[in-house]
């Protein structure tokens, strides 16, 4: 049996969570394994209507040209209850961090809820220069898009190890 010390978790959250939010997971996962760090990765959508799918096509190939095979992930819509499983929740855009606040459990009347909640920031705050930056929805775009969402959420990813080995 290990110590009582909670492992970090990390919830990548976007609107349908088909294109960026799969490539965070993965983008975090790589870069977690190859630190030797033991963290618990998810990603989740705003929006339910993708639930069970599989990632974009587009993400599946962005993530294979660099090795990683994301394609048995099924997207799943955020729940309240992650703001209790996860230490950390990090939105991909604005909106996308608008819709987080509001559904994050709230204290009553200012008093700060019972138990632990997540932490909830936007993604790019974490990549200096790029605060307060979205990582821009490739959805409607094309396949070079898919490589600038993987190269953003790997600049993020990049950062998520360095502050977890701190
Ligand atoms: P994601 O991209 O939020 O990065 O997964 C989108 C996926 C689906 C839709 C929008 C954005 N949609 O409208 O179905």
């Amino acid at each position: 049996m290990g110590p009582l010390v909670s492992q970090p978790s990390v919830l990548f959250v976007c609107l349908g969570n088909i294109c960026r939010s799969p490539l965070a997971e993965a983008a975090l996962r790589a870069e977690a394994v190859a630190a030797g760090l033991a963290v618990s990765i998810d990603s989740a959508g705003t929006g339910g209507w993708h639930a069970g799918d599989p990632p974009d096509p587009r993400a599946v190939a962005e993530a294979a040209r660099h090795g990683i095979d994301i394609s048995g992930y099924r997207a799943r819509q955020v729940r309240r209850e992650d703001f209790q499983r996860f230490s950390t929740i990090y939105a991909l855009d604005q909106q996308n961090l608008r819709d987080l606040r509001r559904i994050q459990p709230k204290g009553f009347m200012g008093r700060p809820i019972a138990g632990p909640s997540a932490r909830l920031s936007l993604l790019m705050d974490l990549v200096p220069g790029r605060e307060g930056t979205a990582v821009i929805d490739p959805y409607g775009g094309t396949a070079e898009d898919f490589a600038t969402t993987w190269e953003d959420v790997t600049l993020a990813a990049r950062e998520i190890v360095t502050r977890l080995r701190r």
